[in-house]
């Protein structure tokens, strides 16, 4: 009796702590995922493995064989990772991949593009077909330039689902669209995997309840996932079913977002059975949206998210709920409306699942019409007044929304166009009784901290443009222009970048206005002899203006869509920041679609040409110079982060956006990328698709795609180790455990062999003491855990203390301190300033060559309320210091 009883709460126990720990993760029967055109497995940024696709693999068909391994001509630093994206198979004539597969299972299919030239083929002349032996169309005359530059996304993945096949086997045929022109077809990466039966029973039709639509027997195309109420969940996490589910709080409509709540790691959820673990990871039940706490605010309006999809389809729409809080029925009980069509009454998740913690969706099928008005798919929750529950109020954890293919086979749709939309999203838009309001308040930092999971349009420009546009759409809803943002890779929306045009009006009066002629005249029509650089952005040249004066010049690539945003951003925060360790903006210059930025000149140009690879006889920087480089750096990002009102994160340090002016200071520059970071609250992270560059990225940062001060001083730590060994954060030619320096560094100093891998040239320069706390330094930085890290300002509060060390040695070593040791014969004017003093200085800037047109910006230089012009304020809360 009592071994029973003990049995019984022994499996009581067991069955807690089972369920306690996540659903245990599938595990497909098919998994493939190929890195397309790619000699070599590799990993992505989630640890997914990929394999290789040469040109004998047993998956490529015979017409495929005189297809073209390529590799992208160009890396985007929005890529969150260069596998699969930087190889591709290109093929010049109908080809085909050929996957055995169980019969049993439904799969997925994942392509994955990136636009880029390849083998010197230009992205437009890209257009293809891809279908299956299935007799599906997937894509049709399908390009990925202009889909991407339409919804402003770096790569897109289209996620398919394709019903089980008796036959055994999935053919896929890429085939280049026959025009006039020559046009070819490609792949970066495929997935193939099995997925558990999730897809079973048929969907009811919104509006005809004795109509179903089979959805076992469809294949259908995934056009949104979102953890509502949630943020990001990478696929790495998604219970071994890959999926990547987004933040939905773009496509919430309206002012009245309601309310999040997240019931935490530790809330037990109960799946009724095994196909339902799979139907959402807990992440996305733990987490939900419902309309709020007042009655009757939540009588008098629908939570409502909007889609656009495309129209003359058939879509399934499925609803994932768990009630968190609530026991008993009717205590929460609401309407779902689909398409401004009921769906269903009186839905209390209680009634459906009996209890609470217990997970449960529900699958609607909707036809959009393919006219005007159609093209957005509506979801709205309203409570069910007429049920007079306890509270009145709605909820949801998940949403997705699949197109189901016709009664041709056939899924594919024309590319998108360009959204006008966010180009009139001016960023003066909004009126001061809007502004005043207080929950649009609360909403901008949702916005703010809620852009997760895409890659497209980023930055600050970006987040004002989704509140604008969340409160003018509000008022005018005006079919084709208006349109959700959003950026995710997966979907079909659009988002756009586009602000120019506006730029002049809205920055002229922050900063210099250049004509296009001055700018022509100054780089002598741009000639090829005066270009200094070349970026993602476009080219750099020196010039000189005002006749004297030397600036370098940043013309951005016209194509460049996601250049208008940066341009913006950049202007905005440089025009408001000055520091002496911040490279200062003159002016720019918009004009003829043209994107020029005016700098300050930096004579030395960066960092990274006087440590290696030097050209034209560069001479080497001595050790107490670059710490005192590194110092400076420091001293610049430290101000970012703390300086201004808001913490300015930005998010790609590495040794080529470390300038060095004619005294050898160092500047930070190349803000295109920064954002504006943690706002209000215990939010301490922006999210944010990843940027950055290769070697410099913050592990952390790319999990989870949150951004924080921290991931700029990841970045700072790997280019201390560069300047103490000299050579660049990623190195492919080398050893594999020496390829990526931030690896490399960490086992040498782990191992104690640091000493040994210092550049040789300034190896007998270095205090060991000094050595050993730059290396300490550098090693917390590179901590895996943001919070481990160290603040920039303990970065250079370290680093100077290693100046010290250093200068305590160099004067009992009788060493002469600003003198160059390692007699390369540069001049002593060459050595550190002593810039290391105890508090950040501020340029003078009144008293450089260029302060005439220092003056034409004028800026209050320091000044607490430089950054609350209208942009800044708008999105972030002031927090004051
Ligand atoms: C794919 O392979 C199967 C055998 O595995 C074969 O029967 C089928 O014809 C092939 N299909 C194509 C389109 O090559
Ligand atoms: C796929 O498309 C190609 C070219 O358009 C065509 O020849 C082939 O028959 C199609 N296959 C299927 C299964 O529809
Ligand atoms: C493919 O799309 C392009 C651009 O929209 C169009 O010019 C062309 O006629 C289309 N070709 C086919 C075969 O549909
Ligand atoms: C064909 O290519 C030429 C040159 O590349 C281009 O100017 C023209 O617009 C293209 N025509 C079409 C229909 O794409
Ligand atoms: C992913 O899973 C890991 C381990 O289970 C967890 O630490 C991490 O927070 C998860 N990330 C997200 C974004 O849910
Ligand atoms: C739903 O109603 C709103 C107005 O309440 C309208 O703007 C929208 O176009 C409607 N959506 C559909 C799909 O009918
Ligand atoms: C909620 O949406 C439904 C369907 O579009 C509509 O009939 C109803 O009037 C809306 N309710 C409110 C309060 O907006
Ligand atoms: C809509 O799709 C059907 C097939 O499902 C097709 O017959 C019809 O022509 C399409 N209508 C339009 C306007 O494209
Ligand atoms: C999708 O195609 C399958 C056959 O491949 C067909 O049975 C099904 O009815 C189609 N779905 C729709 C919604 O037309
Ligand atoms: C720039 O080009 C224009 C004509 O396009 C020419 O008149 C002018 O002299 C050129 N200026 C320089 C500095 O080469």
């Amino acid at each position: 009796m009592a071994a029973t009883a003990r049995r019984a709460l022994l499996l009581a126990l067991l069955v807690v702590a089972g369920a306690a720990v996540n659903a245990k993760p599938y595990s497909p029967a098919d998994s493939l995922l190929l890195n397309c055109g790619s000699t070599a497995d590799g990993l992505d940024a989630d640890g997914r493995k990929w394999l290789a696709d040469t040109n004998n693999n047993m998956w490529l068909g015979d017409s495929g064989k005189s297809s073209i391994m390529a590799a992208a001509d160009e890396l985007d630093s929005s890529l969150p990772s260069t596998i699969p994206y930087m190889t591709a198979r290109v093929f010049t004539v109908e080809a085909v991949y050929n996957f055995t597969v169980n019969p049993k299972d439904r799969h997925w299919l994942r392509l994955h593009f990136y636009p880029s030239s390849y083998n010197g083929i230009s992205p437009e002349d890209f257009r293809f077909s891809v279908n299956t032996s299935t007799g599906l169309t997937l894509l049709h005359n399908f390009s990925v330039w202009v889909t991407t530059k339409a919804l402003t996304q770096a790569y897109i993945v289209k996620e398919f689902s394709l019903p089980k096949t008796p036959a055994g086997f999935i053919a896929v045929t890429f085939t280049p669209t026959p025009m006039t022109n020559v046009t070819y077809a490609y792949i970066n990466g495929l997935e193939l995997i099995s997925m558990p039966d999730i897809f079973d029973d048929p969907a009811t039709m919104v509006g005809f309840a004795d109509q179903t639509v089979d959805i076992a027997g469809s294949t259908f195309q995934t056009m949104y996932r979102f953890n509502v109420g949630g943020g990001y969940i990478p696929p790495s996490n998604d219970s071994g079913l890959a999926r990547s589910w987004f933040d939905d709080t773009p496509y919430v409509f309206g002012t009245l977002q309601g309310v999040t709540y997240n019931a935490g790691p530790r809330f037990h959820v109960k799946y009724p059975s095994e196909a339902a673990e799979y139907a959402a990871p807990v992440e996305v039940y733990t987490g939900t949206r419902s309309m709020g706490s007042d009655p009757r605010v939540n009588q008098n309006y629908n939570l409502t998210w909007t889609m656009e999809v495309d129209g003359n389809f058939t879509y399934v729409v499925r609803l994932h709920f768990c009630e968190l809080l609530l026991n008993r029925p009717n205590q929460r009980a609401f309407d779902i409306y689909v398409n401004n069509k009921t769906a269903q009454s009186d839905a209390d998740v209680i009634e459906m699942t009996s209890e609470r913690g217990v997970p449960v969706f529900k699958d609607f099928a909707v036809h959009m019409a393919d006219e005007p008005g159609e093209e957005f798919m509506w979801v709205a929750l309203h409570p069910s007044v007429a049920l007079r529950p306890q509270f009145y109020d709605a909820i949801l954890s998940g949403l997705e929304v699949f197109k189901l293919n016709d009664s041709r086979g056939n899924l594919a749709a024309p590319d998108p166009e360009p959204s006008k939309m966010l180009a009139k999203a001016e960023l003066g838009a909004m009126s001061d009784k809007d502004r005043t309001k207080s929950q649009k308040q609360a909403n901008m930092a949702t916005v703010m901290g809620g852009t997760a999971g895409g890659a497209a349009a980023v930055g600050i420009v970006a987040a004002i443009c989704v509140v604008v546009y969340h409160n003018k759409r509000n008022r005018e809803l005006t079919g084709s222009e208006s349109h959700n943002s959003g950026w995710l890779p997966l979907y079909h929306s659009h988002t756009s970048g586009k602000s120019s045009g506006h730029i002049a009006a809205n920055l002229a009066g922050m900063c210099r206005h250049f004509s296009f002629a001055e700018i022509k005249a100054a780089t002598k029509n741009f000639s090829e002899s005066l270009m200094i650089g070349v970026g993602g952005f476009g080219k750099v040249y020196s010039g000189v203006v005002d006749g004297d004066t030397k600036v370098a010049i940043k013309r951005s690539n016209p194509s460049s869509e996601q250049g208008a945003l940066e341009f913006q951003t950049e202007i905005e925060m440089l025009s408001k920041l000055r520091h002496r360790h911040l490279v200062s903006l003159i002016g720019f210059c918009e004009e003829n679609n043209e994107m020029i930025l005016v700098y300050d000149y930096m004579e030395h140009g960066t960092l990274r040409e006087h440590l290696y690879n030097k050209g034209g006889g560069k001479p080497t920087l001595s050790w107490r110079h670059r710490l005192d480089i590194c110092i400076g750096a420091a001293r610049g990002l430290h101000y970012l982060h703390t300086g201004a009102k808001y913490t300015i994160i930005h998010r790609d340090v590495k040794t080529t956006n470390i300038l060095v002016d004619e005294n050898w200071v160092a500047k930070v520059s190349d803000f295109g990328l920064s954002k504006s970071g943690p706002t209000t609250g215990n939010q301490a992270h922006v999210s944010t698709m990843v940027k950055g560059s290769f070697g410099y990225l913050d592990p952390e940062y790319f999990r989870r795609q949150q951004l924080t001060d921290k991931s700029d001083v990841y970045s700072f730590g790997v280019v201390l180790f560069e300047v103490l060994m000299a050579r660049p954060a990623l190195n492919p030619a080398l050893p594999r455990d020496q390829v990526s320096l931030a690896d490399y560094a960490l086992s040498c100093q782990r191992k104690g062999t640091l000493a040994d891998v210092v550049d040789p040239t300034i190896k007998n320069q270095i205090a060991p003491e000094c050595l050993i706390k730059f290396a300490e330094t550098a090693e917390k930085c590179l901590a895996d855990q943001g919070t481990d890290r160290p603040s920039m300002g303990d970065v250079l509060w370290n680093l100077e203390f290693a100046m010290q060390l250093q200068d305590t040695f160099d004067g009992r070593s009788g060493r002469p301190q600003g003198r160059d040791d390692d007699g390369s014969g540069r001049p002593a004017v060459l050595e550190p300033s002593n810039s290391y003093g105890s508090t950040a200085s501020v340029t003078t800037i009144g008293t450089s060559s260029t302060s005439r047109v220092h003056q034409a910006c004028a800026i209050a230089e320091e000044d607490d309320e430089m950054l609350t012009g209208a942009a800044f304020s708008q999105i972030v809360q002031p927090t004051g210091r």
